[in-house]
């Protein structure tokens, strides 16, 4: 079985390419990122501040999260309801940060993810996938891009799928979330001593899959 690990921060395009090259492979694809907004989506759901680490510790225990494909797409379903598109808003991107904060959330979604990539061949994104969930992956991959570039897409993205934003305020969530990420005690955001860094913020959506597919298969002959 291939795993192939897909890190980095928010908006480098991870889940776009993680997403095609899954499809170019055969694999299955795995966002961690979109548990993380289903526990914020959950919190939020409930009343529960995010920043309320007992209050969100509370709801694991009734947590039912599943990733179903369909398709060829994948659903995220949160108590048999697909939440897929509710999760994509700022407001739950920023309850994820807050919640992926909290080491017992890690730990019961470490438990999902593992049991996911089992037996199978996957491609799975996120923030820690080669330094903590899959650190045997074959293929480590950390993406990113400048800020400005991340902002720009993130913005770009909302806009086109119907949402109200202004653009410094996406920027300003994404340096505010740059900085949880990165600096949080468990599982920061964090290069793996294996993995290849690949900047995407001068390369167009099509030459970042084009290169980073060419990787892939290059390093699993
Ligand atoms: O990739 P994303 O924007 O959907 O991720 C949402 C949040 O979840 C992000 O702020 C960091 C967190 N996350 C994490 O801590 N670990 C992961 N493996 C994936 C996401």
């Amino acid at each position: 079985m291939t795993k192939v690990a897909i890190d980095g921060p928010a908006g480098a395009g991870k889940s776009t390419i993680s997403k095609k090259i899954a499809k170019e492979l055969g694999y299955v694809y795995i966002d961690t990122g979109a548990m993380y907004r289903t526990v914020g989506l959950k919190a939020c759901r409930e009343g529960i501040d995010t920043l309320d680490t007992k209050g969100v510790i509370s709801l694991l225990d009734s947590l039912d999260i599943d990733i179903v494909a369909s398709s060829g797409e994948q659903k995220i379903m949160l108590d048999g309801e697909d939440v897929s598109s509710l999760i994509r808003t700022p407001e739950i991107s920023m309850a994820a940060s807050n919640v992926s904060k909290i080491p017992e959330v890690r730990q019961a979604l470490l438990k999902i993810q593992r049991s996911l990539a089992n037996d199978k061949d996957v491609v799975m994104d996120g923030r820690d996938v080669a330094t903590c969930i899959l650190p045997d992956a074959e293929i480590k991959i950390f993406l990113t891009a400048s800020v400005d570039a991340r902002a720009k897409r993130r913005y770009d993205e909302l806009i086109a799928s119907g949402k109200e934003v202004n653009f410094d305020d996406v920027k300003n969530e994404m340096i505010q979330r740059d900085h949880n990420d990165s600096t949080r005690e468990v599982s920061p955001l964090k290069i793996d001593k294996d993995a290849t860094v690949i900047d995407t913020s001068d390369l167009s959506l099509e030459d970042s899959i084009n290169k980073i597919t060419e990787h892939v298969r290059n390093n699993l002959k």
